[in-house]
């Protein structure tokens, strides 16, 4: 039986260039190369599990415009059921104008229609939510709604994983409720600073070239990451949520889901765009194995 997952998020449309010079601001600059490509944390993370061979439902709301329709039809091509309140939103599907330079990325969102899933919506939805493996949640719609998600999944008994991006102030009760909490460093930084808070058993953190931490008993135990050529960071996280959630739903430990998640990020970076670059489970598979002949 193929888990089943469960997100609740943004879909966007990447909109991408690559420039070797990033402009200061007033300068103009010429860049390389541009392209429209599939995004939205919510539905990167959606994909990533879908192409690991899970049963995913992604909640979400795009605009009934030109991108909203493309993504629609995407989504269905990565066997990631939409699921979308019947309304006519009048906001335009979210974006996010991406710039790359130098093997790095700066992003601005413009959440859209991704504002219309309001706490409201999930009540059409409570019965996939609670038919659920794993819940996985971002912060690219309203808090409120992540809040709401997390009380039902809670009311379901299933288990939350919240991936704080991108970082808001987040109230220790909700965060209670969650199974594992995914921030990056940045987003760490930030949670810890956070007065009532301590997640440290239910923490595990991502530190791109760094690997990933957990912790068991207080103790932090680390995950190298793996050394592969870099093309695209974008969706990285992603990359690694889709996993997790992938993994936790099989069954697996801590400690193997972040070994499978680290190697689904890795192989996501070494591909342009958030989605394209998402591995299948026999890509994974090969590439553990190519690193098990070379140790
Ligand atoms: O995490 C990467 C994603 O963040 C991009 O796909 C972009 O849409 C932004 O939401
Ligand atoms: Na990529």
């Amino acid at each position: 039986q193929k888990p089943k997952i469960t997100v609740i998020g943004s879909v966007n449309m990447d909109l991408v260039t690559t420039t070797s010079v990033r402009p200061k601001v007033g300068e103009t600059v010429l860049g390389q190369s541009f392209s429209n490509v599939p995004g939205g944390k919510g539905a990167n993370q959606a994909v990533a599990a879908a192409r690991l061979g899970s049963n995913v439902n992604l909640i979400g709301c795009v605009g009934n415009d030109a991108f909203g329709h493309e993504l629609r039809t995407h989504l269905k091509k990565e066997k990631v059921t939409l699921l979308e309140v019947k309304r006519n939103t009048t906001k335009q599907t979210g974006i996010a104008q991406i710039t790359l330079s130098d093997n790095d990325n700066s992003i601005i969102v413009v959440p859209g229609a991704n504002e219309d899933l309001t706490p409201s919506v999930l009540d059409h939805f409570e019965n996939v939510i609670a038919e659920s493996d794993i819940l996985l949640l971002q912060l690219e719609i309203p808090i409120e709604t992540v809040e709401y998600a997390i009380s039902l999944a809670a009311t379901h008994g299933v288990p939350v994983i919240l991936n704080p991006a991108p970082i808001q102030l987040l109230s220790a009760q909700m965060l209670e409720k969650v199974a594992y909490v995914t921030p990056n460093e940045h987003e760490a930084d930030v949670l810890s600073s956070m007065e009532g808070v301590d997640l440290t058993d239910n923490l595990i953190v991502t530190k791109g070239k760094h690997g990933v931490s957990f912790w068991e008993n207080t103790q932090e135990i680390n995950i190298k990451s793996h050394a592969v050529d870099v093309v695209d960071t974008t969706g990285a996280g992603d990359a690694f949520n889709g996993a997790l959630a992938v993994a936790i739903s099989e069954g697996k430990s801590v400690r193997d889901a972040c070994l499978f998640a680290t190697a689904v990020g890795a192989l996501a970076v070494t591909r342009l765009g958030a989605q394209s670059g998402m591995p299948t489970s026999d890509e994974v598979e090969e590439f553990l194995s190519k690193l098990e002949k070379k140790s």
